[in-house]
């Protein structure tokens, strides 16, 4: 492999050192480009850009290849836990049985949030989406956690982590509390992670909600599916907040707010809102496909398509999976999951797609998974939020400890007008 790269501007050459990655990705460091040539590089939506090295996750688009700190996500999504998992995606290795324990008795103690907290909820009308509370409410515990708000080391991050990771799903479950004009529920110390979070989402004062290990399971496994998948959306956010000093939990609140846009997470709650409106109007997927094709009111198949996978997103695959075998051992059918497998089994031997390379993403199956659970469609991105926590906080973390990391602040090509002079207001 070449050790540079050579880039000709104006008759001058230019060397770019070449940067390849442990799985042979190879990249051009431009970071000198501009000192010595003072050119940028244009790359709109950053397409083309790598913001940093990470050690976290690894995706191969073309291949449908992800694997948190190495190992593969069919394998995690088959033998671990989400806590497990999330152990894994911040500190970068499997816990030992003493750690995995501590861990969960740090999130045990942690679940309840402070009294006071429950009082914001009374700040947001019954209605309110329940992504806007979250995005507040995890920005709250900065006002809550003073000694977390500066972690200059490994057992604070470890004791902040596990805090937020036990607390986002304490407040995710009040959100939804308040958003149904019901009373919050206080977590229970005898219950698992997911156990815990469907128990406060369900249960009433006049009657318990009893977890069935099938949607608890089934609940781990989209929780997993999520935790990480490198530098998309939110997680740029998540690393450009912190590149500036900003403490763990508002980083981490920026990233609920990227991810609730519907090209991004909230595409869980968009593709519901496509199959059922196929449903609904009695239109045949096929005639859908061709509005879309036709990009008729610029509308797009929902669940379809990804920046880098070129391929089947493993994450879709296990979460089909999943959808089918959850329904049969509910003894439940959802029509919308018909609806999606013949609207993806058209689109996957439809040219428009075939060419572009659009396959079904997280998206496409994860709702329906959630419905089979019972989950109400408003939560869908939030749940996606709980899952994303542990890729937020360990991607904090990368930042953090980089003694070479600096403030992220891209640059830009003005394209508007050239300098004129203030016009007087009465001569205008
Ligand atoms: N339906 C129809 N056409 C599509 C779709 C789609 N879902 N996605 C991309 N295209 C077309 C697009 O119109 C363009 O066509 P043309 O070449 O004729 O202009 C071409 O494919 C390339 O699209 P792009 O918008 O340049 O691709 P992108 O890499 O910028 O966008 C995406 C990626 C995920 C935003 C996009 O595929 C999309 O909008 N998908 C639907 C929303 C969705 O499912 N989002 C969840 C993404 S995965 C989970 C997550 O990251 O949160």
């Amino acid at each position: 492999m070449a050790e540079v790269a050579k880039l000709e501007l104006n008759g001058k050459t230019y060397e770019l050192p070449v940067v390849v990655g442990t799985e042979g990705q190879i990249g051009l460091d431009i970071s000198r480009f501009y000192k010595e040539s003072g050119a940028v590089m244009l790359d709109d939506g950053y397409g083309n850009t790598a913001s940093c090295k990470s050690a976290i996750t690894y995706i191969d688009g073309d291949k449908g290849i992800l694997r948190y700190r190495g190992i593969p996500i069919e394998q995690l999504a088959e033998k671990s836990t989400f806590v497990e998992t999330a152990w894994l995606v911040i500190w970068g290795r499997l816990p030992t049985p003493e750690e995995a324990a501590h861990f969960s008795e740090q999130l045990t103690l942690n679940a309840a949030i402070h009294e006071d907290l429950r009082h914001h909820y009374e700040g947001f009308p019954t209605g309110a989406p329940p992504m806007a509370i979250l995005s507040a409410m995890i920005n709250a515990l900065s006002c809550y956690h003073g000694d977390y708000l500066s972690i200059d080391e490994e057992s604070k991050l470890e004791a902040a982590a596990a805090r937020l990771i036990s607390q986002v799903r304490t407040l995710a479950a009040a959100s939804y509390r308040k958003s149904i004009g019901a009373p919050m529920n206080y977590p229970r110390r005898n219950f698992k992670y997911c156990e815990n979070f469907l128990h406060m989402m369900f249960s009433n004062p006049y009657d318990d909600y009893i977890p069935d290990p099938v949607v608890a399971r089934a609940l781990n496994l989209f929780l997993i599916l999520h935790a990480d998948h490198e530098q998309n959306c939110s997680t740029s956010t998540v690393r450009m907040v912190a590149s500036s000093g900003a403490n763990l939990f508002t980083s981490c609140a920026s990233g609920v707010s990227a991810l609730w846009g519907p090209l991004h997470g909230g595409a869980n709650v968009a593709v519901i809102e496509m199959l059922k409106h196929i449903g609904e109007s009695g239109m045949r997927p096929k005639e859908f496909l061709e509005k879309v094709k036709n990009k008729e009111n610029h509308i797009r198949l929902m669940g379809f398509g990804h920046r880098v996978y070129k391929n089947f997103d493993p994450r879709s695959k296990i979460l089909r999976q999943a959808a089918n075998d959850v329904l049969a051992k509910l003894h439940k059918n959802d029509e919308l999951l018909d609806i999606a497998q013949e609207l993806s089994e058209l689109a996957l031997r439809d040219d428009y797609f075939v060419e572009r390379k659009l396959y079904p993403n997280v998206d496409f199956y994860s709702g329906t998974l959630l419905r089979a659970i019972g989950i109400p469609v408003d939560m869908f991105t939030v749940l996606f939020a709980i899952g994303r926590i542990p890729g937020w906080i360990a991607h904090w973390r990368e930042n953090h400890s980089n003694p070479h990391s600096k403030i992220n602040r891209p640059r830009q090509i003005y394209i508007g007008k050239t300098e004129n002079d203030y016009v007087p207001r009465d001569k205008r």
